[in-house]
């Protein structure tokens, strides 16, 4: 689908983004092998929503979808029955977690606990991206696991159980990987330590401690035990990572307010904000409170004159996913921005230095591309062009952003693809821009 944009001379309202894909994703997973029920609202919307809850279903575990949440008054939520630990039932057909990376990690782990077999898979995308990362540790825990070229790539077929505990040093700052490894612990005998080079989102560890598992934290590693998990509703924080694009858009746009209701603000996602006002970025916290086991708020960005700035190190984790639309940002900053440390960018649903480093220059901005990230210098003037998606949400969203702010129209390649994480997007965007979409 391709999606024409034109420049917008105003970007206004209030919105709430999605139910936070990662929270979400974990809140469903750990909530199918607890004791008892749970109704889970605000869930995230979109196709991986539909992976991640098709796989548990392909599990044994009976997850229906209610119009009135009876326990948070929510419009929508998921009621997920809990199995206990050792409750799930061998598939009867591969499983498919569609483009969703952070299903086939995290059930990966689930699926090494298990004395049956299953056969994991997933789209085009998620075929070409590592999973060695993932099968190393689940194998040195005792899974059997084979895959294509040499049990790298999925389909991945997992026979688990009679897991051991082990100490495992993740070599690079991944959640998926640090989760993995922690909900194969669950099912493991003896204690199982994760240590990560860098902080990673801590959704898993935050949710695990909610429902009781045995799992401590002493600065960058994680122990746990096999322990039984409560069953817990949850009512998910508005998507951070959804947030980014339109933080972004109030930024950089010359005429912009946007006000974001009950965005997650869990400090191991919230380096879009840090480094958008280390450029200079004039956003507002408001209404902070505790969800459940994370923190949300309300935010609101407005017009501001951004500067080029660094982001690198520890920071990179924390802005894994916003790295295509912050250089976007970037872009329309006065001076030079450098990313590095970002390598893992290379990896996730497209190339994404490539995708954003290719997208942007076609709009006007002069990005060179690095192994581990970009340098961008700033001060651009973006013009509407033909760009594409690569299949990648985030990267057609980002560049939608980007058609709003350049002159002339911007057509959108691969539009559709915002659907993955964000289905009402493009309509959000209309709104936000009083028209201007076709
Ligand atoms: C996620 C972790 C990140 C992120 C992904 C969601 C998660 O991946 O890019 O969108 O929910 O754990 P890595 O941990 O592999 O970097």
């Amino acid at each position: 689908m391709k999606k024409v944009i034109q420049h917008r001379p105003r970007i206004e309202g209030a919105i709430a983004t999605p139910g936070d894909k990662s929270t979400s994703h974990r809140a469903a997973l750990l909530n199918s092998i607890a004791e008892g029920t749970a109704h889970v609202s605000n869930f995230c919307v979109g196709d991986d929503r539909a992976s991640m809850l098709r796989v548990l279903r392909g599990l044994g575990v009976r997850i229906t979808r209610h119009n009135a949440c009876p326990v948070s008054g929510a419009d929508e939520c998921f009621k997920v029955e809990g199995r206990g630990l050792d409750g799930l039932v061998e598939p009867t057909n591969v499983l498919s977690a569609g483009n969703s990376g952070t299903t086939t990690r995290l059930v990966s782990g689930l699926l090494a606990g298990q004395s049956f077999m299953s056969v994991l898979t997933g789209d085009g995308s998620l075929r070409r991206r590592p999973m060695s990362r993932v099968v190393k540790p689940l194998t040195q825990m005792g899974a059997k696991i084979m895959g294509r070229s040499k049990d790298t790539l999925l389909p991945l077929a997992i026979r688990g159980g009679d897991l051991k505990g082990i100490n495992y040093t993740v070599p690079m700052a991944s959640a998926q990987v640090k989760s993995c490894v922690l909900i194969a612990g669950l099912y493991a005998q003896g204690t199982t330590t994760v240590t990560e080079p860098t902080l990673s989102r801590d959704h898993t560890e935050r949710m695990l401690r909610y429902m009781g598992a045995n799992l401590k934290s002493s600065g960058l590693s994680h122990s746990i035990s096999r322990s039984k998990l409560i069953a817990k509703d949850i009512a998910v924080p508005g998507d951070t990572s959804s947030a980014a694009f339109w933080l972004v858009a109030g930024a950089v746009h010359p005429n912009a307010r946007i006000t974001l209701r009950n965005i997650g603000i869990n400090p191991t996602r919230t380096g879009v904000i840090k480094v958008l006002e280390s450029m200079g970025a004039r956003i507002r916290m408001q209404n902070v409170r505790e969800s459940g086991p994370e923190t949300v708020a309300d935010i609101v960005v407005e017009t501001s004159e951004l500067h080029g700035t660094e982001i690198r190190g520890e920071i990179i984790p924390h802005v894994i996913d916003e790295l295509p639309v912050l250089s976007l940002a970037a872009a329309l900053a006065k001076g030079k921005t450098v990313i590095a440390d970002a390598e893992e960018l290379r990896v996730k649903e497209s190339d994404r230095i490539n995708a954003t480093a290719v997208g942007l220059n076609a709009l006007g901005a002069r990005v060179e591309e690095q192994g581990d990230g970009m340098v961008i210098y700033g001060g651009a003037k973006l013009k509407g062009a033909a760009v594409k998606s690569y299949g990648d949400h985030r990267i057609a969203m980002t560049m939608g952003i980007a058609g709003v702010i350049a002159t002339g129209r911007t057509t959108i390649d691969g539009a559709e693809a915002a659907s993955v994480s964000y289905p009402l997007f493009w309509d959000t965007l209309q709104s936000l821009t009083m028209g201007g979409l076709q």
